[in-house]
């Protein structure tokens, strides 16, 4: 299902499980394969796995089954320090005892180097951080940002290839989250560093990544660029978890090609585009984005079928309208549209007829 799942990759798993107790797996058939400066992200809901294959990659834990290779050698005998890798948590482990500076010099003394080579490596990953005045000051003498600073300095200073941060910034208010987001982003690229990024956020996930794998019940769902996942999520589960979907549910009624025709439960029939669905009969969702969902029937094929809807109610957003209906038994289907000089303003109890393009709604598994 997942895609990447070749073994050349500057990252790898291989079909690697993993199980706490000896008999239920957290982590099932897990394959994954980076290419060197990507940044992936790894996306779900809690107790879907993600700190585990983390844990696993970093060291700290060991796959039941399967491997795990960086830069193609297998690493599940090398102990974590000799991994090389830089690692950031949501709780910023600082050492409150220490200065920010000794924090920064622990893994270069820990690897051995000498204090003007320390020194200077310390001075480069505080500037990085913009964080340069702060070097004499204990952890405690920080807020919360500046300490998830010096904590991602840190994983930074011993020059890494590859840097592991599982939800960074979890315990940073919005604003600064947003503004750490960027930074990250923006460091890993300059610096060319690989990066596997846990966050339950899809926001996050899409705003950051290169690629997101999406993560359920210890498997990869999906793994694809966000606009992929957006667009062209691949069942039921992606559909929902990554960003506002609305579903209606139905039987196959006619497949080809590219499209399919399915009865919604109501009577009502309605195109889609047959994604993990193959025959006829068959129970599905359909899965269409509030902003794909076309009032103007003349925007439309002449043969398309619409849905008769009736609003229930109308938000003026100022950018957006958002307009909620009830289609076929669903009470909370949401249309929006753009704020556009000739964008219709619905009153509540309003019937109206909506439709789509094919290609904008996917019949998925019925789940
Ligand atoms: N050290 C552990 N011992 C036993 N079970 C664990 C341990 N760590 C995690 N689990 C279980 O493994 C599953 C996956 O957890 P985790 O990898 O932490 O998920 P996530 O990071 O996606 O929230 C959960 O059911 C969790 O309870
Ligand atoms: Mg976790």
């Amino acid at each position: 299902m997942a895609d990447g799942s070749s073994s050349d990759g500057f990252v790898a798993f291989e079909r690697v499980q993993k199980s706490y107790d000896g008999e239920t797996l957290v982590v099932k058939d897990l394959n994954l394969s980076m290419p060197k400066g990507e940044f992936l992200t790894m996306l779900g809901p809690s107790g879907s796995g993600k700190t585990t294959c983390l844990m696993m990659l970093a060291g700290f834990e060991t796959a039941t089954h399967g491997e795990i290779k960086l830069d193609g050698v297998s690493i599940n005998n090398i102990p974590p320090h000799k991994r090389g890798i830089g690692m950031v948590f949501q709780n910023y482990a600082l050492f409150p005892h220490m200065t920010v500076a000794e924090n920064l010099a622990f893994p270069l003394e820990v690897r051995k180097l000498g204090k003007s080579e320390r020194d200077e490596k310390v001075k480069r990953a505080l500037d990085m951080v913009q964080m340069g005045d702060f070097g004499g000051r204990r952890p405690a003498q920080l807020s919360g940002g500046q300490q998830q600073r010096i904590a991602l300095a840190r994983a930074l200073v011993f020059e890494p290839e590859l840097v592991l941060m599982d939800e960074p910034l979890g315990a940073l208010d919005k604003q600064l989250r947003e503004h750490m987001q960027f930074e990250i982003t923006n460091l890993a690229h300059s610096l060319g560093i690989t990066v596997v990024y846990v966050t339950h956020d899809q926001t996050e996930a899409l705003t950051m990544s290169d690629r997101v794998a999406v993560f359920n019940d210890g498997r990869i769902q999906q793994l694809a660029a966000p606009d992929v996942l957006y667009e062209e999520p691949q069942n039921s589960f992606v559909a929902q978890f990554i960003g506002e979907n609305n579903t209606l549910q139905g039987n196959i009624q006619e497949i080809q090609g590219e499209t399919c025709v399915v009865k919604l439960d109501d009577g009502q029939v309605i195109d889609a585009k047959p994604v993990n669905v193959t025959e006829v009969g068959e129970r599905t969702t359909i899965s269409i984005r509030p902003e794909r969902v076309e009032f103007n029937p003349t925007k439309l094929s002449d043969d398309a079928h619409t849905l008769k809807a009736e609003v229930l109610e109308f938000i003026y957003m100022g950018d957006i309208f958002r307009t909620r209906l009830r289609v076929a038994g669903n009470d909370n289907f949401v249309v929006k549209t753009r704020n556009s000089p000739d964008q219709v303003r619905f009153k509540p109890g309003e019937h109206v007829e909506l439709g789509w393009l094919p290609r904008d709604c996917r019949a998925l598994d019925a789940s």
